[in-house]
């Protein structure tokens, strides 16, 4: 995938940018970058124009500035995302998030509705983290600050797909691998406390005005299938597609598929 960069806010932000027609931008999730969506991409640049950024810090982005980091939260991302898409002229898009891009998503859903043509959320959840889970996010961002990243990726990778021993799931946990290790330590631990901070949306979603899209893996361990049901209850105008054969990471474990239920979706959000 051939990749573009814009300055936004003193940033370099890397993406690629594949395609014309309506914009459709795919965020990643943690500790990942733009290649968890390259299925979809590929999938649907004949009739989408399909932007997918690596957030500051992640894959070839840059990090998020020099010793000033006080604004990395998913409030800041998504100001930040609303300030790179203005730039590439990509308002109103349909923004879709995978997991902590779909925490981004939601924020920018409240804070930008005009903006949005229609959302996808993909293996994610409303609800802000328990006291369990921000106690989690702590010691993960201590020990990626101590260890590096590699501890943590070993840690997160087991619950990340679904149980699976077949070939093509080897290949994909090799991939997958591939990408967690390239995100910096100090990026993991950062984001870390921004997911520990981030707003309990759960509320907000019944005034989600667009079309929506809840994608989840049939086997999703971190943000189970009844996550989703949650949101499809509460937003007014929603769509749950549940992939079988996949987990947390469903574009990536199954790409035809959710490419396919992304198709079906689109066009009540916009005509390519
Ligand atoms: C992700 O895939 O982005 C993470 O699992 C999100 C999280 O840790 O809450």
């Amino acid at each position: 995938m051939s990749m573009d960069t814009a300055t936004i806010n003193d940033v370099r932000w890397t993406y690629s940018e594949q395609g014309s027609g309506p914009a459709l931008v795919l965020l990643h999730g943690f500790p990942l970058d733009h290649r968890v969506w390259a299925g979809q991409v590929a999938g649907l640049c004949d009739q989408y124009r399909v932007i997918a950024p690596d957030f500051p810090g992640f894959g070839q982005s840059q990090h998020p500035g020099g010793g000033n980091v006080s604004s990395f939260t998913m409030k800041s991302l998504a100001a930040d995302l609303h300030d790179f898409l203005d730039h590439l002229r990509a308002l109103p898009c349909v923004l879709g998030g995978l997991s902590m891009g779909g925490y981004v998503a939601l924020a920018f859903s409240r804070e930008y509705p005009a903006d949005l043509a229609g959302l996808i959320l993909a293996d994610t959840r409303a609800q802000g983290d328990t006291a369990e889970g921000r106690d989690g996010r702590e010691k993960m961002a201590a020990i990626a600050r101590k260890d590096g990243n590699r501890p943590i990726v070993e840690m997160m990778l087991p619950r990340m797909t679904a149980p699976d021993a077949s070939r093509d799931s080897v290949q994909v946990v090799k991939h997958l691998r591939e990408i967690m290790r390239d995100c910096p330590a100090e990026t993991i631990a950062l984001a870390c406390e921004a997911m520990s901070q981030r707003d309990d949306q759960s509320t907000a979603l019944a005034s989600i005005p667009v079309p929506t899209l809840i994608l989840v893996g049939e086997e999703d361990q971190i943000t189970p299938p009844a996550l989703a049901e949650f949101m499809q209850t509460q937003i007014p105008r929603a769509t749950l597609a549940v992939i079988p054969s996949a987990g947390h990471m469903a574009p990536l474990e199954q790409p035809d598929s959710v490419t396919q239920a992304l198709l079906a979706f689109l066009p009540q959000c916009c005509t390519p």
